[in-house]
C-alpha cells in the first residue's frame, strides 16, 4: 500500500473522532480540542509568530512525505485562491493601519471560508494530506488575543465560517524573538508593524492555546538548523499520526 492510495494509516489515531459537524454550533472549546476534521484525508495546520520558519518546514515535510507516496496538498492562510490572496492584500497592506478589530476578523475569517470551501475540504474529501500555513489558532492569537476580542465571539464565527472543520493536528513552531526578528522581512506589514505590545499578547494567547489544547498543539523548537527543526518536526507527526511508518 502506498500513502497516495491510502493516506490515514491502518489504526488511524483519530479513530473515534466524530464524523461531521457536533450538534452544537454555537460551539465550544472542545472542538478545538483535537475533534478532527472526520474526512477521510488528514489536516495538519503550522502556527507560530511571524518568522518563526513554518513555511520552509512544510514544504519539507510535504517532501518527505510525497517520496512515501502521500499526495500532498500544502495552503496558507490568508490566501490560498485567488480570492484568499486579494484579501490577504488587503489585510497586510500597512496603507490599512488602524482597519477596525472586528473587519480584520471577518477579512481572516472570510479567507479562511472560502479557502476551506474551495480548497481544503475538497482536498481532505479526497483523502489528501493537507498542510495549512495557520488556521484559526492564527485568529484566535492575534485577533482574540492580540486585538482583545476574546475567544468566544473568535471561535463562534470560525465555526460557521469553516462549518466546524478543525485539524487533526496542530504544529507550533517556538522561536525566540531575537531570533525571528532577524527572519523579519526589511519592510514589515501591517501586523509586524504592530507594536511590541500587541506582540507580546498574541505570543501569550499561542502559550494559552498550547496549555489549552495539549492532545492537539504540540510545540516544536523552532532553533537550530532547518534539518534539526524538521527532524523534529517528523517525530511530532510520527508519534501522532504515523504517516512515516507506513
Ligand atoms: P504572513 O506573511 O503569512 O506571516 P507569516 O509568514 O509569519 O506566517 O502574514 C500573515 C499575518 O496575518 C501574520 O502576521 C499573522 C496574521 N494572521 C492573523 O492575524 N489572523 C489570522 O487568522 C491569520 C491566518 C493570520
Amino acid at each position: 500500500m502506498t500513502g497516495a492510495e491510502h493516506p490515514v494509516p491502518p489504526g488511524d489515531p483519530r479513530g473515534g473522532a466524530p464524523a461531521g459537524p457536533p450538534d452544537d454550533a454555537s460551539l465550544d472549546h472542545s472542538a478545538l480540542a483535537g475533534m478532527g476534521s472526520g474526512l477521510e484525508g488528514v489536516f495538519i495546520t503550522f502556527e507560530g509568530l511571524d518568522g518563526c520558519g513554518k513555511s520552509t518546514q512544510m514544504e519539507l515535510l510535504a517532501g518527505g512525505l510525497r517520496e512515501r507516496g502521500y499526495v500532498v496538498l500544502v495552503t496558507r492562510e490568508p490566501g490560498g485562491t485567488p480570492l484568499g490572496e486579494a484579501i490577504r492584500d488587503m489585510l497586510l497592506d500597512p496603507r490599512h493601519h488602524g482597519m477596525s478589530a472586528r473587519a480584520e476578523a471577518l477579512l481572516y475569517a472570510a479567507a479562511r471560508a472560502h479557502l476551506v470551501e474551495q480548497v481544503i475540504r475538497p482536498a481532505l474529501e479526497d483523502g489528501q494530506v493537507v498542510l495549512c500555513d495557520r488556521y484559526l489558532d492564527s485568529s484566535l492569537a492575534y485577533q482574540g488575543y492580540g486585538r482583545g476580542l476574546g475567544s468566544d465571539d473568535i471561535v463562534t464565527l470560525n465555526v460557521w465560517a469553516t462549518e466546524c472543520l478543525f485539524p487533526d493536528l496542530t504544529l507550533f513552531l517556538d522561536l525566540d524573538d531575537s531570533l525571528r526578528s532577524s527572519r523579519l522581512a526589511a519592510v514589515p506589514d501591517r501586523l509586524e508593524a504592530e507594536d511590541d505590545a500587541f506582540h507580546m499578547r498574541v505570543a501569550e494567547g499561542y502559550r494559552e492555546l498550547l496549555l489549552a489544547h495539549p492532545h492537539r498543539i504540540h510545540r516544536v523548537d523552532a532553533r537550530g538548523t532547518e534539518s534539526e527543526v524538521q527532524k523534529r518536526v517528523r517525530t511530532v507527526i510520527e508519534e501522532e499520526m504515523e504517516l512515516f511508518s507506513h
